[in-house]
């Protein structure tokens, strides 16, 4: 009787004791299985950090969501918290860096001693193929805002003197609807201005069937890869996208000129402008001074001539021509710019060049 009732005794007090052991079991196996599933979580995050180029802040952003943060903060609150952080990956990146080693090279044997190439690009000028002897250069149409008397003006002229090489010397279009400016929104019509600049090069083509035409590239055709680079980043890598391919100067056999590109013509040196910043009063004075060179630019608009003489009493001759667009833009009304092209003649290597001006309409 004493036992059973001790026995009774005892398992009433044992019970409560049990249950709150069984519970805190359960609640010990769930926190070790919560804690360990956030264990592996942060090393997978320790390994993909460590392994990634980011720094914690943009890596955060990026794959909050993925592992299941409801923000980049609080994700990077806990990174910080476990250590997971930039200064740990350097330091365990630099631990990992190969040992140098000191070869036993005969350098004497190699002619750059081993050292790699360079990636860097240098501007470059093609040259224009000898055959050529009369290349005619307009420059500064920027379709769709050109000047028709003037352009008409041109093309007669060039047809009249028959030149054998057309050379488009930058700014041919103007891409006034992707250019970084505030743009007025009555002028913004983007498939207008690329029908109009297509119809342009078809429109040269029919004029001059039988001889090379060169489009060069200036800085408003760059604005087109700016444009898909910024704005369209995948479509920038398609074939079809490509300046050239988008124009269908393959089509029209219109030979492209890349930016940061001149053309050696004879003993002249073409170039669009830009790339020398060659601005001031007198253009081609200031082109002058940079290149000591016999140097045609467009890019300013205006048309001036500048004669040098060195210590060897060699002649330098640097040209700016004339655009081919509208004089007076409401961005620039009083714009010093005027209308004109040049003609470029070589014989026995040398270059002679007409600058020519138009005004009204007419070559003065
Ligand atoms: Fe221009």
């Amino acid at each position: 009787m004493l036992i059973r009732v001790n026995a009774e005794w005892s398992w009433n007090y044992l019970r409560p004791f049990l249950f709150y052991l069984s519970v805190s079991l359960i609640s010990y196996l769930a926190n070790f299985e919560k804690k360990l599933q956030m264990g592996l979580k942060h090393d997978q995050i320790k390994d993909h950090f460590f392994s990634s180029p980011l720094t914690i802040g943009q890596f955060a952003d990026k794959y909050c969501e993925t592992y299941g943060f409801a923000s980049g903060k609080q994700m990077q609150k806990m990174m910080s918290k476990y250590g997971i952080v930039s200064k740990e990956r350097a330091r365990i990146r630099l631990e990992n860096l190969p040992k140098a080693q000191i070869q036993s090279i005969d350098f004497g044997e190699i002619d750059n001693f081993g050292i790699e190439e360079s990636i860097g690009k240098e501007y470059t000028s093609a040259r224009l193929p000898e055959q050529y002897k009369k290349i005619g250069i307009l420059s500064d149409i920027h379709v769709p805002f050109h000047s028709v008397e003037a352009v008409v003006c041109a093309i007669k002229h060039l047809r009249e003197q028959e030149i054998d090489c057309l050379y488009l010397n930058g700014d041919t279009f103007d891409f006034y609807s992707i250019s970084r400016h505030e743009k007025e929104k009555d002028l913004r019509d983007f498939p207008r201005e690329i029908e109009m600049c297509r119809n342009f090069l078809q429109k040269l083509r029919d004029l001059f069937p039988n001889i090379p035409i060169y489009f060069k590239a200036g800085n408003h055709e760059n604005r087109y890869q700016r444009y898909l680079n910024e704005q369209a980043e995948e479509f920038a890598q398609l074939h079809e996208m490509q300046f050239d391919k988008f124009f269908r100067m393959d089509v029209l056999d219109i030979k492209f000129v890349p930016d940061w590109q001149g053309m050696e013509m004879g003993d002249l040196l073409v170039v669009h402008g830009h790339e020398i910043m060659a601005g001031g009063m007198n253009p081609s004075q200031t082109t002058f001074n940079k290149t000591f060179c016999n140097t045609l630019l467009g890019h300013v608009h205006r048309t001036t001539n500048t004669i040098k003489k060195d210590g060897f009493k060699r002649f330098i001759h640097t040209y700016s021509t004339g655009c081919l667009t509208q004089l007076s833009p409401k961005y620039y009304p009083f714009a010093q710019h005027n209308n004109g092209f040049a003609i470029v003649t070589i014989a026995d290597g040398k270059s002679k060049v007409d600058n020519i001006m138009i005004k009204d309409g007419k070559i003065v």
